[in-house]
């Protein structure tokens, strides 16, 4: 059998003599690769040699029994930053949302009050409905605003208990949303009214690191006004797997049952936690260069004039376009010369950025796109 050391030994070796082009990449993915420049998401972002050297050698153990020492490290400070009590650690943000939503209902009948525009309402497969047997209320900004505001939220709570009517038990909120901060005057006043009403919040905060890292507000300032919060290792922070839901030992403790229960009990997985303690030490700091990235391409595509306004101002690491022409002719133009981006009869575009795109894809992305233009 071969032994973890030689096969290390193997690796390095194969990384040394590997092909990869450096240039083209800010943060190497292992694999031998033709240069692709992956614009869809910032999920599409491969390990890199460091990270996965730093997974094999994790230290690990059965983490149903708690056991896992990389999991609990890395459990402990995500906890620590958010400033609760406790944390768990899931494969997917997907899971950590629909487990925090899970553990915060109790009696039925009861409604899920959240963004029109929210992950867990449009991309989660109606989980809150079928793990909880609750409604989701899916609620505009006001005319005018980008965001969500504690008045308009108001207007859609029910607290009576008309026998006609699902009581809300939960606000959730998102940040960022499209790539937008939600401000933090309308985060504290959303929370305040609900927690007046004794409701619960949670974050989708799958993305709350570029809030972070763009604000300057910090984590804890952010997970203050929320019962729990989910954060994600698999977007703009690079690793492979992994969210982490946060909230008070009681809840986390309950939280971990559900994990349990959806199959999410998972075993050594300290290799993954790994992945995440790598990414918060070295692709965090990272996260900054994205928002540049994205601002610059943002800016150069509307300096050439070429047709393309932007739908939603550039606040983080991802661009709303709308396009001259629709998203699939560009899309294929672009996929001749190795830049990737989801294509569509329409002609909104949305691209992101994440550490494995570098200035010189962006630049590639605009000369590709000028010379399409002025042909
Ligand atoms: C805001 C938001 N929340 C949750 C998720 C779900 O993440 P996962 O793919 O880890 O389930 C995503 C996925 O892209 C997301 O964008």
């Amino acid at each position: 059998m071969l032994r973890l050391t030689s096969f290390i030994h193997i690796f390095r070796r194969s990384m040394s003599s590997s092909t990869v082009n450096a240039g083209l990449y800010r943060n190497a993915p292992v694999q031998n690769v033709k240069a692709v420049h992956d614009f869809r998401s910032d999920t599409v972002t491969k390990p890199t040699a460091e990270m996965l050297n730093v997974m094999m050698t994790a230290d690990v153990g059965d983490d149903v029994f708690d056991e896992d020492p990389t999991i609990n490290a890395l459990q402990d400070r995500i906890a620590d930053m958010a400033g609760h009590e406790a944390a768990l650690f899931c494969p997917t943000a997907t899971m950590t949302n629909q487990i925090a939503v899970r553990t915060h209902l109790t009696a039925p009948p009861y409604t899920v009050l959240c963004d029109h525009r929210a992950h867990i309402f449009n991309y989660e497969a109606a989980g809150i409905s079928f793990h909880c047997g609750a409604g989701l209320v899916p609620v505009q900004p006001a005319p005018g605003q980008t965001h969500l505001t504690a008045s308009v939220i108001e207007k859609h709570l029910v607290l009576d208990d008309d026998v006609h009517h699902a009581p809300t038990r939960v606000v959730c909120l998102e940040n960022t949303l499209h790539g937008m901060i939600v401000p933090l005057e309308n985060i504290k006043e959303i929370t305040a009214l609900a927690h007046k009403h004794d409701l619960k919040t949670h974050l989708d905060g799958a993305r709350i690191w570029n809030a972070c890292v763009a604000t300057g507000i910090s984590l804890k300032e952010y997970c203050s006004h929320f019962d729990s919060i989910s954060m994600c290792f698999s977007k703009g922070l690079g690793a492979p797997v992994g969210s982490v839901l946060v909230g008070s030992k009681p809840f986390i403790k309950k939280a971990k049952h559900f994990r349990k229960m959806y199959g999410g009990g998972w075993r050594q997985a300290g290799i993954l936690a790994a992945a995440g303690l790598y990414a918060l030490d070295h692709h965090l700091p990272l996260l900054t260069t994205d928002h540049q990235n994205a601002q610059y391409l943002a800016q150069t595509l509307l300096d050439l004039n070429l047709g393309f306004s932007l739908l939603h101002p550039v606040e983080t690491n991802m661009v709303w376009l709308n396009a001259p022409v629709p998203a699939d002719i560009l899309a294929e133009v672009l996929a001749k010369e190795g830049i990737r981006v989801f294509g569509g009869s329409g002609t909104e575009m949305r691209l992101v950025f994440h550490h494995q795109i570098t200035r010189e894809a962006v630049d590639k992305f605009v000369r590709v796109l000028k010379q399409f233009f002025e042909k």
